[in-house]
């Protein structure tokens, strides 16, 4: 189960955005869909998108997930309002922490920025008690490639 994301996963990402730009649905879908093939079984990979005031489900891979999100509410909220990532390796304790599935031990928000907007948040689960320290630049990365779609 310890399996940890390295830079290797940003190349197929990246060959994405030289993709035909009328596909960004689909882009999304393949690079969340890439983003959980290195990950644990049954994590959870997928963004919240910033809708007038609150943050809404848009696309993701894994399990059903809630659907909005207020600013000031959960891991997403808070990355959100506080626009700087947020990760816990274990959830249970993290105050306020919105559960969608219980299978989810460990979390990481990373703010996905378009024009030096915050638009939404990346977010990450995994079945296992898990540090992502040493991820965060990785996931900002992906983030930013994120938002070449949305
Ligand atoms: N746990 C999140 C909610 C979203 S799900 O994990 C998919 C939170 O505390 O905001």
């Amino acid at each position: 189960m310890d399996i940890e994301l390295d830079e290797s996963i940003l190349l197929p990402l990246q060959g994405l955005l030289d993709g035909d730009q009328g596909l960004n649905l689909g882009h999304l879908g393949n690079a969340l869909s890439q983003v959980k093939a290195n990950l644990p079984n049954k994590s959870w990979v997928g963004v919240y998108l910033l809708e007038k005031d609150r943050l809404v489900l848009g696309p993701f891979q894994g399990s059903p997930a809630c659907e909005a999100i207020a600013f000031d509410k959960g891991m997403v909220g808070n990355c959100f309002s506080q626009g700087q990532a947020i990760h816990c390796p274990d959830v249970s304790k993290y105050p306020g922490y919105i559960c969608c599935d219980p299978i989810a031990k460990s979390e990481i928000c990373v703010p996905i920025i378009k024009q030096g907007k915050i638009i939404g948040v990346l977010d990450i689960d995994r079945p296992d008690n898990h540090d992502y320290q040493n991820e965060v630049k990785i996931y900002a990365e992906i983030a930013k490639i994120l938002a070449n779609w949305l």
